[in-house]
């Protein structure tokens, strides 16, 4: 079977060179399209268009399947936790038992934020939403750091401290914002907490009292954040890599991603589904009118929490995540009516041919707000821990770009559609 594409323009063919991935997957290279023919490619929304090769994460999104650096979501979902997860993804191999502690202990180590970071954090107005306090103040940490100002990849950072100094330090800037929000003090960072615990410290300590770390309450967060924490080429991890491109440090590429996760169309879907189903619920509706609004295109509604650009199927996560939401409301005794309207929306879902035709299943974030709400994290955050999640897949990819030899500016064509050649008229003569 030829390995080779040919293309036939204006009368003329020419052979493409053809790529395989370790899982089968396939594509052209166009590479040399537009020096050799004059065409460029247009691919509205990037649907077929892979912009790099990448070993970090593979999805399958007609089988539904997930797996970060080969291993199944499923098998780290129930035997490891987030910091062993982010080295995986980060490092591309699970750590060893010291690997691990020197992780840990970095983190540890780089979870103070600059004391006068304090004064930025004050500078937000009461209300501001905690996804534009966290892009603005990862963008500002980089200002405390000469090597990051400077940054020259390879030359004079020791970039696994800036890896931890980042995982560790969004926690800390996440849980200041959710307090600025509030109108309270910030409780610094506990030497002895692990990764998760700490930031339920920080958000809902107060000065006299630490708050009550429920085991149950922590597993379900980690968890949360092990299975947001990459999804290979999506919005908010290419917004991370073409900023990456142009070698910009790590930080200010990885506020970026905050920015573009933010849309109710990626991260800010989690926040979108509960006000969803809060709507719903206050309305009284059973869920039937809400889905055949959102059959309508005019009505300017969506059933938020279903539909996915990769997965054809059910995304594995939302499989795990709704068996983990049974069970954190079972052993907390919450009996959410959310969760219930949730489940009928999804069964009516499932069973309507407008759905089922589209193949739009329910993706993660569509369970994840019921138990984020379930644990205590307030809605304003939903977006926040999704953002804290999916640090690793940003920082791995990040590593990539810049350990590629080859690696170019990311800088897409376009078709130009305005005016040809148009001249300078002067105000006076404008009609
Ligand atoms: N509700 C109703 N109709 C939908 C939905 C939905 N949630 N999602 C897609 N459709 C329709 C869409 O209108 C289109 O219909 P038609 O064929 O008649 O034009 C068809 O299904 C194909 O959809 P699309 O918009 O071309 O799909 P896309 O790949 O461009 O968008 C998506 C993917 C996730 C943005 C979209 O499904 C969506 O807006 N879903 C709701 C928001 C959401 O849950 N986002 C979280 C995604 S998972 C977390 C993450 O990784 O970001």
């Amino acid at each position: 079977m030829s390995n080779q594409a040919k293309l036939e323009l204006d009368g003329k063919t020419y052979v493409l060179p053809t790529l395989t991935g370790s899982e089968n997957e396939k594509a052209v290279d166009i590479s040399a399209l537009r020096a050799n023919t004059g065409y460029i490619t247009i691919d509205d929304g990037y649907g077929n268009t892979g912009s790099c090769t990448s070993n970090i994460t593979f999805i399958d999104g007609d089988q539904g399947i997930l797996r970060y650096r080969g291993i199944p979501i499923e098998e780290l979902a129930e035997k490891s936790n987030f910091v062993e997860t982010a080295f995986l993804i980060i490092y591309g191999e699970l750590p060893t038992r010291a690997q691990l502690k020197w992780f840990s202990d970095l983190f540890t180590a780089n979870q103070y934020l600059h004391e006068d970071m304090t004064y930025h954090f004050q500078g937000f107005p009461s209300g501001a939403h905690p996804m534009a306090i966290l892009s603005a103040m990862i963008n500002a940490a980089s200002c405390y750091d000469e090597d990051l100002m400077h940054w020259q990849w390879g030359k004079n950072q020791q970039f696994d401290i800036y890896v931890a100094r980042l995982l560790s330090q969004v926690r800390t800037i996440a849980a200041y914002s959710y307090r600025k929000s509030k109108g309270l003090p910030p409780i610094y960072p506990k030497q002895s907490y692990k990764y998760t615990a700490n930031l339920l410290h920080m958000m809902f300590s107060n000065p006299y009292e630490d708050f009550e770390l429920k085991p149950e309450v922590v597993k379900a967060l980690d968890l949360i954040f092990l299975l947001h924490a990459d999804h290979e080429q999506n919005c908010s991890t290419s917004t991370v890599r073409m900023v990456a491109s142009s070698q910009a440090n790590l930080f200010a590429s990885c506020a970026a991603g905050v920015c573009a996760l933010w849309g109710p169309l990626h991260g800010g879907a989690n926040q979108a589904v509960i006000e969803m189903l809060q709507q719903i619920h206050k309305e009284g509706d059973d869920g039937s009118k809400f889905i055949t609004a959102a059959k309508d295109r005019n009505s300017g509604k969506k059933l938020m929490g279903f539909g996915h650009r990769v997965y054809k199927n059910y995304d594995p996560r939302a499989k795990i995540i709704k068996k983990a939401c049974d069970e954190v409301l079972l052993k907390l005794n919450i009996n959410d009516p959310l969760l219930d309207i949730a489940k009928r929306l999804e069964e009516a879902a499932l069973k309507d041919p407008y759905f089922v035709e589209r193949k739009l299943y329910p993706n993660v974030d569509f369970y994840s707000g019921i138990i984020m709400r379930a644990i205590g994290i307030p809605v304003e955050m939903f977006t926040v821990m999704f953002a804290i999640g999916r640090m690793p897949g940003w920082i791995a990819n990040y590593k990539e770009i810049m350990e590629e030899p080859k690696s170019r500016i990311y800088r897409p064509r376009q078709i130009y559609t305005g005016h040809t050649l148009n001249h300078y008229v002067p105000l006076e003569d404008r009609k």
